[in-house]
């Protein structure tokens, strides 16, 4: 491939979960912090960077048609193509086999190296190809630039990677081992969050809660500590995390839930199934009654608190019974959302290689009704909200002239119309309710 010009403007695309927006976000201000600009479209671009996901098949194959895409758009106005890279859980996974099946791929980087995107993007523009998947510990952080202008509504990571080898999941191998990010480097980072006009920070990590590390003192320091020190800034209104993993609940972040008042009153606590067997088939450490009996904690300190899940349907093995014993379980909870899933089997886990893979017609039958099941469920969270004024951070405009789009400390998605501004905390009354978002006006009388 002949040398071009270096590439001037980019476009980053992210599929997946919140830390790939997250690696997205940075990767796009280092890009920034070299001298290049964001495209306005990606038909625009000299660099397109795909950021992908490896979850499930189908996130995978969108890889391979958004490159076959890119490469039939092809030819800008001026004659050149835009250089793409793939990076993300794909580019992890399957880094050789996308070298090999997609010669206009020009760089291949995995999630534990990005800081290196912009000269292996000089590599692949001086004729060469650039592909690192290494997984060394930590180096990425340190070699990002400080945070600057961010949205009202930030993402931080603090911990990466995962241990726990869910048999069907590919986390542990495309993001490698737990890895937290230490104290100081945290608080810095929320430090420049909120200096760049973040009210919320979300913290980020594929098993939040086994963040551990030092406070400033040298004292060993868990989530709840860290959430703690961050709710000293005084212009951060809201914290959340996500996700966390049951086994990882320790008692000072359940106590966290009643004394931080920063700390929002949701969750994300996935349970995957409601069949012990299955769990443990899952190899998830905790049962259906344990994970009962985390959440009746978390409840006696914060009785209004409101619980996200994931949910898999299908795992090898599921039969009819089990199967409904998650509709039970979601029944006994009263989910405000939920994230659900077919079971996808996944090259190199364990569950690909287990007996009794559910048939597609039987998983599509069984998620329209858990769907159904957890539709019905976040209806009557929403609907209780009818009537009741709670406060909305404004984070978009909506489609027509003075209607906004905000959250809800319970992370329910709120419509409303009146004078507000992006980024405030206003008082909305809230009139109407759906499965996915509520609608309200802006209260008259506001508090400051
Ligand atoms: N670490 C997080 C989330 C990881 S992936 C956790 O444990 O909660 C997000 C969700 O994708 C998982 O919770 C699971 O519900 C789903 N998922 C993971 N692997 C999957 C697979 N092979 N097939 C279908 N869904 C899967
Ligand atoms: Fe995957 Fe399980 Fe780790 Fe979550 S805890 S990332 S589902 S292996
Ligand atoms: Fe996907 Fe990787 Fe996140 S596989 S869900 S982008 S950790």
């Amino acid at each position: 491939m002949a040398a071009s010009p270096p590439p001037r403007t980019f476009h980053v695309k992210s599929f997946g979960c919140q830390m790939n927006v997250y690696d997205g976000e940075r990767m796009a201000e280092l890009l920034t912090a070299r001298g290049m600009t964001a495209a306005s479209e990606r038909a625009e671009a000299d660099l397109v960077v795909l950021n992908t996901c490896h979850i499930r098949e189908r996130a995978t194959e969108k890889v391979y048609s958004d490159i076959g895409r890119i490469v039939k758009e092809g030819q800008r106005k001026d004659g050149a193509a835009p250089v793409i890279a793939v990076a993300g859980c794909v580019a992890q996974a399957e880094g050789a086999e996308i070298m090999a099946r997609a010669p206009s791929v020009r760089v291949v980087v995995g999630p534990q190296s990005y800081h290196r995107l912009p000269e292996m993007v000089a590599q692949a523009a001086a004729g060469g190809r650039a592909m690192e998947t290494d997984m060394p510990a930590e180096a990425k952080f340190a070699a990002l630039p400080g945070r600057r202008k961010v949205g009202a509504s930030a993402f931080l990571t603090v911990q990466e990677g995962c241990d726990k080898f869910c048999t069907y999941c590919v986390v542990p191998y495309t993001r490698g081992a737990e890895l937290s990010r230490p104290y100081a480097d945290l608080v810095r980072e929320a430090h420049q969050l909120v200096e760049g006009g973040a009210c919320e920070i979300t913290l980020l990590g594929q098993n939040v809660n086994a963040w551990h590390g030092e406070n400033g003192r040298g004292r060993p320091a868990g989530l709840a500590a860290l959430m703690d020190e961050l709710a000293l800034i005084p212009e951060l209104a809201r914290i959340r995390y996500t996700t966390s993993h049951p086994a990882d609940m320790d008692e000072a972040l359940i106590a966290a839930h009643g004394s931080n008042r920063k700390l929002m009153p949701f969750f994300h606590l996935p349970v995957q199934s409601g069949s012990d067997r299955v769990l443990k088939a899952m190899n998830r450490s905790h049962t259906v009654e344990s994970y009962l009996r985390l959440l009746e904690r978390v409840r006696a300190v914060r009785p209004d608190i409101a619980l996200s899940g994931d949910f898999i349907v299908g795992f090898p093995g599921e039969t009819e019974a089990e199967f409904e014993d998650t509709l039970r379980l979601i029944e006994a909870v009263g989910y405000a959302q939920a994230f659900s899933f077919m079971y996808s089997a996944r090259p190199g886990t364990p569950a690909a290689a287990m007996d009794g893979q559910v048939p597609a017609a039987v998983m599509e039958e069984r998620l329209q009704r858990l769907q159904a099941a957890l539709q019905r469920s976040s209806l009557a969270f929403n609907q209780a909200s009818i009537g009741k004024r709670c406060t909305v951070l404004v984070e978009r405009k909506g489609r027509r002239d003075g209607q906004w789009l905000g959250k809800s400390p319970w992370l329910q998605s709120v419509h409303f119309s009146g004078e507000a501004a992006l980024g405030e905390l206003v008082e909305v009354d809230l009139i109407d309710a759906g499965p996915n978002s509520l609608s309200g006006q802006l209260a008259t009388q506001q508090i400051t």
